[in-house]
């Protein structure tokens, strides 16, 4: 019998693309995708970054485990991703359940690994980081959907003070240009139109002397390519081509995820950011000026080490300044083996709480400023999925927001142009102004 399985992703969006990547290597192998509960082989692709992202695995692991004495069918589990990555070998010891563990570079294996374990072997674990990148050894793209993620650039060599990016996936390693157009052409021959190129640091690509800005022009030029979009990049690693493609090219959208993380110079200092306050700012001036309505957004870290209510009133400083469409923030969490981890200046549980639903209310209260900006303005949507009522869609605006629109013959994928007519926090509402591209 055809053996099932099933992927359960955690974390980033480049966890969602190996996800997919991974499932299309094990359908080229033979098997067939089925539900959570009720596939033969069970992949936990897990994140690494907050520790209560650890924890996800070890509880859903139990819960798997306990389901299966229950009814007495186990799957096989394999758990890939970053956690697999940091923690292997404490992962068989704490997890009776897991079959296998596979490392976020070395899951082009994962069909062979089955195998193995199939063929009576317990308990593997490859956590290997091969010189030659797992992307050759992977079958062609064949995605659905309107919108689909590249990843063009895996790892970092920033090290940051707080962040296990570095130690789970390795150094900064760009993948070769023509795989990339390559594979861009597949998606869009498996119909997308959108397509989001991924990166822990996407702006540090580079091949030879071609850099960032260039292949942004190289890929908003294949046909079919009708959006453009880029996550997540790096203040230091902001160019000059890399602004101007946001004025150049049409194709891309106006939309910059820039993380910051903290407000206050001295934090960010601390946090091995290796940028300031200012040099940020300036750089989102630049953005501004090459394309005024772009949309801004931030990732946060409240309560780091050391972290005083003056340096979290800089953070709050910085997001009036800047005035963020949307933003992820988080509490600070000690992550074994950073050197953030080892400062004995930790910033009580408590405070941190405060301080995010501090920052939390000020961020919510900008992307309803930022939402309620464009009220009045007509825009192209790509639509998604389905709205939760009869007729309703939800379609992607190019700053990313989520546009409800209500037209019963619309369909995913279509690029319709709208009027934004009403704003909250979260989405906002669009009306059907005409149909631009059908699906
Ligand atoms: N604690 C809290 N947040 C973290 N991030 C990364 N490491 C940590 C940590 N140890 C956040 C950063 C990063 C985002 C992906 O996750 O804000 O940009
Ligand atoms: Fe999580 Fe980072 Fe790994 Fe993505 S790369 S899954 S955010 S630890």
């Amino acid at each position: 019998m055809t053996r099932t399985f099933a992927i359960k992703s955690f974390g980033c969006q480049m966890n969602v693309y190996d996800a997919e990547r991974m499932g299309e290597a094990l359908a080229a192998d033979g098997l067939h995708e089925a539900g959570t509960e009720s596939a033969d082989v069970l992949i936990l692709n897990t994140c690494h970054i907050r520790e209560k992202a650890a924890e996800k695995l070890y509880s859903e692991v139990g819960r798997i485990a306990k389901r299966a004495r229950e009814d007495g069918r186990k799957p096989v589990i394999a758990v890939t991703g970053c956690v697999a990555q940091a923690e292997g070998a404490e992962i068989m010891r704490r997890a009776g359940a897991v079959d296998l563990v596979v490392g976020p570079q070395a899951y082009h294996r994962l069909p062979e690994l089955l195998k193995r374990q199939a063929a009576g072997e317990e308990r593997l674990v490859d956590l290997d980081m091969p010189a030659d990148s797992k992307f050759g050894a992977l079958p062609g793209r064949q995605r659905r959907g309107p919108s689909a993620f590249l990843t063009i650039q895996e790892g970092c060599d920033k090290f940051c003070a707080f962040c296990v990016v570095p130690y789970t996936r390795g150094a900064e390693a760009s993948r070769p240009m023509d795989a990339l157009v390559e594979e861009a052409r597949q998606l869009v021959a498996a119909g997308a139109r959108e397509i989001t190129l991924l990166g822990q640091n996407v702006n540090a690509w580079g091949q030879g002397n071609m850099r960032f800005g260039e292949l942004l022009a190289e890929i908003a030029a294949i046909p079919g390519v009708e959006r453009l979009r880029y996550t997540t990049s790096h203040p230091r690693d902001v160019t000059e081509a890399m602004i101007l493609a946001h004025a150049e090219i049409p194709q891309l959208m106006p939309y910059l995820h820039l993380p910051v993380q903290s407000g206050s110079d001295r934090i960010l200092a601390a946090m091995n950011r290796k940028h300031t306050r200012a040099f940020y700012l300036d750089i989102i001036a630049r953005f501004r000026a090459a394309r005024p309505d772009i949309a801004i957004t931030s990732d946060f870290i409240v309560g780091f080490p050391g972290e005083t209510e003056a340096d979290f009133q800089d953070t709050l400083g910085i997001v009036e300044e800047v005035g963020y469409a949307q933003a992820f923030s988080f509490k600070y969490s000690p992550r074994l083996g950073t050197p953030a981890a080892e400062r004995d200046d930790q910033v009580p549980e408590e405070v941190k709480s405060d301080r995010l639903q501090r920052l939390q209310a000020l961020l919510q209260e900008k992307s309803l400023a930022f939402n309620a900006g464009t009220v009045g303005r007509a825009c192209d949507i790509l639509i998604e999925r389905r709205g939760r009522q009869p007729g309703q869609w939800i379609g992607k605006s190019p700053w990313l927001q989520s546009v409800v629109v209500t037209d019963p013959t619309l369909t995913v994928g279509d690029i319709v142009s709208v009027e934004i007519v009403g704003a909250g926090p979260n989405s906002v509402e669009g009306r059907m102004l005409q149909m631009k591209t059908a699906a």
